[in-house]
């Protein structure tokens, strides 16, 4: 699906020939430390930033060289979950939510209304339709960045960093919301994330931004098992590796490390994966 991307921004490459098949209806991680154009990579999947060079391909067309009308229709089969929610400050949960279909349909009020409760029952938040996103908390405002997300019925559903900001128990929440949505749903789904916990139990593939590259891309299993030196560093949080304080460490630090001697040590065992919890609304 995503065939040789590359992305500079004047002469500072961000990442390049990145080659990937995202799994039709599963769930896919994507990590790398900061800066590494993980946000670039999924403004690109949308079409918000054109690569450089490389394809998208999505049902036949391609979105990295099509025109601006097709890009727009391609447009409609993505949801985007932005860092914050990035809801409107000054419209409540229901305004900010139907606000795709105001823009995209044609939808009469009565349909609109029912849409819109459905999705806040999806995430949640039935309920809170009236309140303002200044009056609630950050998970709440990004479950209803989600449901106004859902509300096309998008087939492919893009997460930035849903998890930044977010305490240890409403993440746990959150991640179990995104293994039942894409139970529910069948949507693709890819999340970029920091959360090392939420990457090793929710998706069924990792992927890892490095060095302006995707160095690995394959099942969770494989990967949290993988000896290549940054997959294992991150992926266990580890000091020891090619991944330093400023992103990548020199080479002076390397070979300081090898000298040291610093034993990467055991991987720890591969947890379970996050399963469905189903019964929600006898689905
Ligand atoms: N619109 C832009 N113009 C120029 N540089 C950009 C733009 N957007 C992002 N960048 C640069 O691209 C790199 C990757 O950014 P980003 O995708 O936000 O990283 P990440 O999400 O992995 O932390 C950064 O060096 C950033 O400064
Ligand atoms: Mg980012």
């Amino acid at each position: 699906m995503v065939e040789g991307l590359t992305k500079s921004f004047g002469r500072q490459v961000v990442w390049e020939n990145v080659t990937m098949t995202i799994p039709a209806g599963q769930i896919s991680v994507l990590l790398g430390p900061s800066g590494t154009g993980k946000s670039v990579f999924l403004k690109a999947l949308v079409g918000l930033i054109r690569p450089d060079r490389g394809h998208i391909w999505i049902n036949g067309h391609d979105l990295a060289t099509c025109g601006e009308r097709r890009l727009y229709e391609l447009r409609r089969l993505f949801g985007v979950l932005f860092q914050d929610g990035a809801l409107f400050g000054s419209l409540n949960l229901y305004e900010n939510i139907a606000f795709p279909l105001r823009e995209h349909t044609r939808m009469k009020e009565a349909q609109i209304r029912r849409l819109v409760a459905a999705k806040l029952e999806l995430v949640g938040l039935v309920g809170a339709e009236h309140k303002m996103p200044g009056e609630i908390s950050g998970g709440m405002r990004k479950r209803a960045g989600l449901a106004r997300a859902l509300v096309l019925d998008p087939e492919i559903i893009l997460f930035d960093e849903p998890d930044s900001g977010l305490d240890p128990v409403r993440t746990a929440y959150l991640n179990q919301l995104i293994v039942d949505l894409n139970h529910e749903t069948g949507a693709t789904f890819l999340i970029v994330t920091h959360d090392i916990n939420s990457a090793r139990t929710v998706p069924h593939h990792i992927g890892l931004l490095f060095r302006r590259e995707l160095v690995m891309f394959g099942p969770r299993e494989r990967v949290l098992s993988s000896a290549e030196p940054a997959v294992r560093q991150f992926l266990n949080a580890r000091r020891h590796g090619p991944i330093g304080m400023s992103e990548e460490k020199d080479v002076t630090e390397l070979a300081a490390e090898a000298l040291l001697g610093q034993d990467p040590g055991e991987l720890p065992p591969i947890p379970p994966q996050l399963t469905p919890s189903g019964g929600r609304g006898g689905a």
